[in-house]
């Protein structure tokens, strides 16, 4: 009663930042973020909508999966940051791309991507679909604050998709968490205009503190990655790939150095992309698909963390 994954895409803006450009406005060069982070660049929307990106990607894995939009049950996108607050960016992206299936979002940060997996699993295993369109989409640079350069310089905008179909044995586990901490990394403020609103409306920017985000993302990787092996019945060695949310390179250094793991089998993205937040995942995972990096009945685990502080891991054999 699971799914298998039928095609992958995904779409950037055409705009690459170098880190050494942030000088000509912040107080930062590529010497400080290069080795902190492990980025280079990152693409930014400059006429690009968050409509366009995600279409663009849904439309790359629906022909890699050659399934025609009329053929979709359901469409479920994760996003933080969509091109609008209602309807959900799933919605667009069913106009968009000439679909009449249900469509919503779902919001998990930078876990979204498999929590969407997970709630998609859900329809199959009640027998509600044959093939559901799971998109991540972000516009992160429309979150930042462009004045601090302690989290501007970490992020990028993009999108990347994956059609599920029906009759397949993913996931092979699942673990998704939540370990609250809604200050720890938010976007705290909502516009509004409301004159009888007297609470207090902080920027809507985002803010974190780095280096608790750091120790959550190192240990959340490493508990994540040992549950799904147990779940699934196989050893950690047995894994061949390992995508992690491309959040900062030293995060993925120090769970591969804990977990003792072979540091090829870990796909990086982030050098010329940054953290896009939930589509680093489907990203990554395109990327390695396209690259002819995976091979029929290779074990593939996903494991995103973010705000929240919410972890979403999933091991799915790939074909
Ligand atoms: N350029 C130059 N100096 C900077 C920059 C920058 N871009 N950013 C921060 N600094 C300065 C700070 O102002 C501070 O200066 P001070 O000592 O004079 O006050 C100094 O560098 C140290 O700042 P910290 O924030 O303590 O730097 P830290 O060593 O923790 O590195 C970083 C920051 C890279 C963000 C780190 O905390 C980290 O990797 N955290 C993980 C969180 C992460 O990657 N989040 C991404 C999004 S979250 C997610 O996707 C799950």
């Amino acid at each position: 009663m699971g799914f298998r994954i039928l095609g992958t895409g995904s779409a950037l803006p055409a705009r690459s930042v170098a880190n050494d450009e942030f000088s000509s406005f912040l107080d930062t060069s590529d010497e400080w973020i290069f080795p902190r982070t492990g980025i280079k660049s990152r693409r930014l929307c400059t006429t690009e909508t968050l409509d366009e990106l995600a279409n663009a990607a849904a439309e790359r894995a629906l022909a890699a999966a050659g399934v025609d939009p009329s053929e979709l049950d359901l469409i479920i996108c994760s996003t933080t940051s969509g091109d609008h607050l209602m309807p959900a960016q799933a919605c667009a992206i069913a106009e968009g791309i000439g679909a009449s299936c249900p469509a919503f979002d779902v919001s998990a940060a930078c876990a979204g991507f498999v929590f969407a997996l997970d709630v998609a699993d859900g329809y199959f295993a009640r027998g509600r679909v044959r093939t559901v369109l799971v998109v991540a989409a972000e516009k992160v640079s429309r979150l930042l604050d462009w004045t601090d350069r302690a989290t501007c310089v970490l992020f990028g905008d993009g999108a990347a998709a994956a059609v599920l179909g029906a009759d397949g044995a993913n996931p092979l586990a699942v673990s998704v968490s939540t370990e609250p901490g809604v200050d720890v990394l938010h976007v705290p403020g909502v516009p509004g205009t409301s004159p009888y609103d007297e609470t207090e409306r902080p920027e809507p920017h985002l803010a974190m503190e780095g280096r608790r985000v750091f120790k959550f993302a190192v240990g959340t990787i490493c508990s994540s990655v040992i549950e799904l092996a147990q779940q699934a019945g196989v050893s950690v060695e047995d894994i061949d790939h390992f995508v992690f949310h491309q959040a900062n390179e030293r995060i993925l250094s120090s769970a591969v150095a804990r977990l003792g793991i072979d540091d090829a089998k870990v796909v990086r993205s982030l050098a010329e992309t940054g953290n896009i937040s939930s589509a680093c995942i489907p990203l990554a995972l395109d990327r390695l698909a396209r690259s002819g990096g995976l091979a029929e009945g290779d074990l593939v685990a996903l494991v995103g963390f973010g705000a929240g502080l919410d972890t979403g891991a999933c091991l799915l054999r790939w074909g």
